[in-house]
């Protein structure tokens, strides 16, 4: 049993990879992020999830950011930036995978992570990694989207008929049991406005890192989540020795 739930090896451990996730709302940024970090002990940052962990907790930053997360629009980009740098700071030392869900957004914050990296590591070692899914099976998915509601938790689920991500108890989160809600953002609105967002970015972030002569890894996200991992293993040779 013990050798079963040790966590697999992985040759990335020794030089400390970095993966941007980029991908539109309801792609599975978050639940791929998820499967890494329990595989692979890695470390994740997702600024969404950490501004809404402002929002619940009404700190000074959760005033001010409420309405543009639930209208679907961006934080500033001084904001996030400056969140990624403290976490990277806290982990940097024990890491040994990073992702960065949902950062960066904008070509200022590709720009400012790219000087945070030169800062910490002396140098860029970016792998960035594309979701694809189309637009119809993001609304699907989004509808059905249900979180938990510990704001230190945030476990996803899929309430979509015949989903194997569905919580094991209506409503319920299987990891903390706390109550599952939808998100504030996941109106048809606010994702009509998200999808919009991120294809306006997300256009200038290719050619950001094209330009920088950064690596650009896509994946069809539009499969099941456990093939989707397969994918992500195999594309950048993860997970194997
Ligand atoms: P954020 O929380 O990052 O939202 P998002 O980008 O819209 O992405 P989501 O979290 O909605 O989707 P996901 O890709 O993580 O999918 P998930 O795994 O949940 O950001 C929210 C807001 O914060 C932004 O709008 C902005 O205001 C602000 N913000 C955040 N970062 C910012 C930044 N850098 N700059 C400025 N502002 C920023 O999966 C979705 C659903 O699908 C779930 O139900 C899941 O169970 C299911 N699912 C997952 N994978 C599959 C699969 N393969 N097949 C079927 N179902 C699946
Ligand atoms: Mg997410």
């Amino acid at each position: 049993l013990e050798r079963s739930v040790k966590r697999q090896e992985c040759p990335l451990r020794a030089n400390k990879n970095i993966f941007v996730f980029l991908g539109p709302p309801g792609s599975g940024k978050g639940s791929l992020s998820k499967l890494c970090v329990q595989t692979f002990g890695w470390n994740q940052i997702s600024t969404g999830n950490l501004c809404r962990k402002h929002i619940a907790e009404q700190t000074e930053i959760g005033k001010q950011i409420d309405f543009a997360i639930k209208s679907g629009k961006l934080v500033s980009d001084s904001l996030v930036t400056e969140m990624v740098d403290g976490w990277l700071s806290e982990i940097l030392e024990t890491t040994t995978g990073i992702i960065l869900d949902g950062f960066p957004r904008t070509t200022a914050q590709a720009q400012a992570l790219n000087n945070l990296l030169v800062e910490k590591f002396n140098a860029i070692r970016l792998n960035v990694v594309k979701f694809n899914v189309p637009d119809d099976h993001v609304v699907v998915r989004l509808a059905g989207r249900y979180v938990c509601q510990n704001n230190n938790c945030q476990a996803v689920y899929s309430m979509v008929a015949g989903s194997s991500l569905r919580p094991k108890k209506e409503y319920t989160c299987d990891e903390c049991s706390s109550v599952l809600s939808r998100r504030s953002d996941d109106t048809k609105e606010s994702i009509l406005e998200r999808l919009k967002t991120y294809y306006i970015h997300e256009k200038d972030l290719l050619g950001f890192y094209q330009q920088h002569g950064q690596r650009i890894d896509e994946i069809d996200v539009n499969q099941e989540l456990p093939i989707v991992f397969e994918k992500f293993q195999q594309l950048l040779g993860v997970g194997r020795r």
